[in-house]
């Protein structure tokens, strides 16, 4: 689902080297985390994922395809099958709930008449189907994350990109939003989480990869943290 070839890259102006020489196979169907200290790499990552950022070198492919090869409406089309979980989760603040999922499948296109169902269906799974017409300002963090979430896995990705989905959350409620992530993965989505959390690496026992200064640095089959 996801490899990655030789791959760096270098922020301009500042020349900051934030990935060296990254070698990766994910498979399809795998639950992965990508952990480090802050400035490791783990956001720039994602970013090449959803082809926000290109490698300065290397080659970065998703489901077999290279991106490098991508115009822009491909990258649309490629961004369209990722489901992508902000760290600061960027809702709509004028839109509900609701409207905030719905927004999800406007824009990839799926049949109007499915809106509603399955907006239903995934405010159901993050349990926030009591919450529908409140809006993001409304709702404490962990709802918010929730609905970031629920955004995210309403279009049925094939891959879902999580950036700290439990940054400033209490542990209960992270817990449940990795269960949630787990449910994801269950049901046949590719999932990679970045994140601090030693907790949760610990407890969950997954394939957990360590970036340290754009390297990778440890890739451990069983999870466990370690820097
Ligand atoms: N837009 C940018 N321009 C220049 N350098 C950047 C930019 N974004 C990130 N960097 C640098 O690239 C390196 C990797 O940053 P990145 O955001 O990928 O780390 P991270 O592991 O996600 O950190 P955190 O855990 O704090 O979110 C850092 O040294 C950072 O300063
Ligand atoms: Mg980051």
């Amino acid at each position: 689902m996801i490899q990655f070839h030789r791959v760096s890259l270098e922020y301009p102006v500042t020349r900051t080297l934030a990935l060296e020489d990254v070698n990766l196979h994910i498979k399809k169907g795998e639950f992965v985390y990508l952990t480090g200290h802050s400035g490791a790499g783990k956001s720039s990552f994602l970013g090449l994922l959803i082809k926000s950022l290109k490698p300065t070198k290397g080659q970065v492919y998703v489901a077999g395809d290279p991106l490098a090869k991508f115009k822009a409406g491909r990258i649309a089309q490629h961004r369209r099958r990722i489901g992508m979980v902000f760290q600061d989760h960027q809702l709509l603040d004028h839109l509900s709930v609701f409207e905030n999922i719905t927004f999800a499948l406007r824009i990839t296109g799926a049949p109007a008449r499915e809106w509603e169902e399955r907006t239903m269906h995934v405010m159901r799974m993050v349990g926030l189907e009591f919450k529908r017409n409140s809006f993001p300002i409304q709702l404490s963090q962990g709802e918010r994350q929730r609905v970031a979430i629920a955004r995210a896995i309403v279009t049925n990705p094939v891959l879902l990109l999580a950036d700290e989905p439990t940054g400033n959350l209490d542990p209960d409620v992270s817990w449940e939003i990795m269960a949630l992530l787990d449910e994801i993965n269950l049901k046949g989505t590719t999932v990679l989480v970045a994140t601090h959390s030693r907790e949760i690496v610990d407890r969950q026992r997954r394939r957990t990869i360590t970036l340290r200064k754009g390297k990778l640095v440890r890739d451990d089959p069983n999870g466990g943290y370690a820097i």
